[in-house]
Formats: C-alpha cells, structure tokens, sequence
C-alpha cells in the first residue's frame, strides 16, 4: 500500500509544485510589464523611478512588492521542485522534459533575481554588481569579454542599467514562461502516461486465467 501511494503523492506534488511556478513566473512577468511603464532604466533615474513608483503611482508599491515576492518566490519553489521530482525520479522522456526545463528554469529564475541587483540603482546593489562583476573576470578565456558584454564597456553606468533591463525583462523572463509551460507539460504527460500504465496493468490482473 505504502509502495503504491509514495510515487503517486510524489507525481501528484511535482504537478501541483508546476502550476505554482507557471502561476508565480505569469505574476512576475505581469507585474513587470506594469513596473515597466513607469521604470526608467538609466543610472540615477532607476532609484528615482522606483521611489516614484512605490510613492506616487496608485498601488505602485503594491505591484513593486508583488513582483519581489513571485519573483523570489520562483527561485524558492523551484528548488523545491528539483528535491521533489529526484526523490520520484522515473527517467522516461516525459520525467526527463520536465526534469532538465525544471533544472533549466531554476537557474533562469536565479538569473533573474541576479539582473535584478543593479535595477534598483541603490548602494548595496552598485557595490554587490562591483564586486560580482571582480569574481566574472577571474574566468579564464571569456571573463573580461563578459565583463565587456554585461557592462558595456567596463564601468558601471546606465549602459550597464539598460543591458540588465533588457536580459531581465525580455530575454531571461520570456526564457522562465516558456520554460514553466514545457516543465507542467512535461508532467501532465507523465500523470497521463502513468494513468495509461495503471489501467494496462489492472486489466491484466483481471484477465481469466
Ligand atoms: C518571469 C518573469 C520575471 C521574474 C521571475 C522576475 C523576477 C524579479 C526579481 C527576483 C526581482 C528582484 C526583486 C527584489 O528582490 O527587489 C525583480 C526586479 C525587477 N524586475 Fe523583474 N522579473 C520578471 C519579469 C520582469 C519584466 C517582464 C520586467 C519589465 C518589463 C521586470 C522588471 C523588473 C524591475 C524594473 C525590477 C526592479 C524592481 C525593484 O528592484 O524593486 N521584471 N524581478
């Protein structure tokens, strides 16, 4: 009894965990087109945006916290979800798609929360980038072409503020939507696939020897 119960409570939390993280990654992206209209993506104009938005705007603050809280929300069940579906590991196909998008998606949404860190053009995100920034040229070969690339030309300025506003709000969020889908697609075809198998199997137990 126990054997039979433990992978179905397993699969059955995997899916809820997915709807979760495609409904936390929709409010997230939401709520971001609507800071988007009123954030100004330059060095100095971000801090001031954001303060306008969480004091001025009708309920901007409440949109602001919103998207902080799906936004982080995100990268903390995910992880949850990765725990879940290694103990209820079934390595076919449909387990494997939704186990490299979950994998894929937790580090998309890590990513996220990383851009994140200069948008608000505050003290502790300046020095954090600064010193995130030192430990990105360590890597060999490619370090200081990152470096280049993330910042646009080195220094840290609005040209770096608008090249995390565009990996954060178009590449790495259009990325988490597309991976949140194929990863609950993934495993509404395993719950199917699995329902398939159950169903074989009991007509074959009832077949007359
Ligand atoms: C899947 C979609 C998205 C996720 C998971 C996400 C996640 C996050 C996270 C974790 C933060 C940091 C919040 C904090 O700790 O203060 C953040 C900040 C921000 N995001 Fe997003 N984001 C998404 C989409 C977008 C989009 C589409 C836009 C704009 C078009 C956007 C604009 C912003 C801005 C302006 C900030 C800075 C706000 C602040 O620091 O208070 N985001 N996002």
């Amino acid at each position: 009894m126990k054997n039979v119960q433990y992978p179905f409570v397993l699969q059955r939390l995997a899916t809820i965990l997915a709807v979760v993280i495609l409904s936390l990654t929709l409010i997230a992206a939401i709520t971001g087109i609507l800071l988007s209209f009123y954030y100004e993506p330059t060095a100095g104009g971000a801090y001031n945006s954001l303060n306008a938005i969480k004091a001025e705007i009708p309920n901007g603050w409440l949109v602001q916290r919103i998207h902080d809280i799906a936004g982080n929300g995100l990268i903390g069940v995910s992880l949850i979800e990765i725990v879940v579906m290694f103990l209820g590991e079934k390595f076919r196909p449909s387990w494997l798609t939704a186990w490299i998008s979950g994998i894929l998606l937790t580090l998309v949404a890590i990513a996220l929360g990383w851009t994140a860190m200069l948008l608000d053009w505050t003290q502790l995100g300046y020095w954090r980038f600064q010193i995130e920034l030192g430990t990105i040229e360590t890597i060999p070969l490619i370090g200081s072409v990152l470096r280049q690339i993330l910042t646009g030309g080195g220094a840290i300025n609005t040209v770096t503020v608008a090249h995390l506003y565009t990996l954060h709000s178009y590449v790495l969020s259009i990325g988490a939507l597309i991976l949140a889908i194929i990863h609950l697609a993934g495993l509404l075809l395993q719950e199917k696939e699995e329902k398939q198998t159950l169903m074989e199997s009991d007509a074959q137990l009832s077949l007359p020897e």
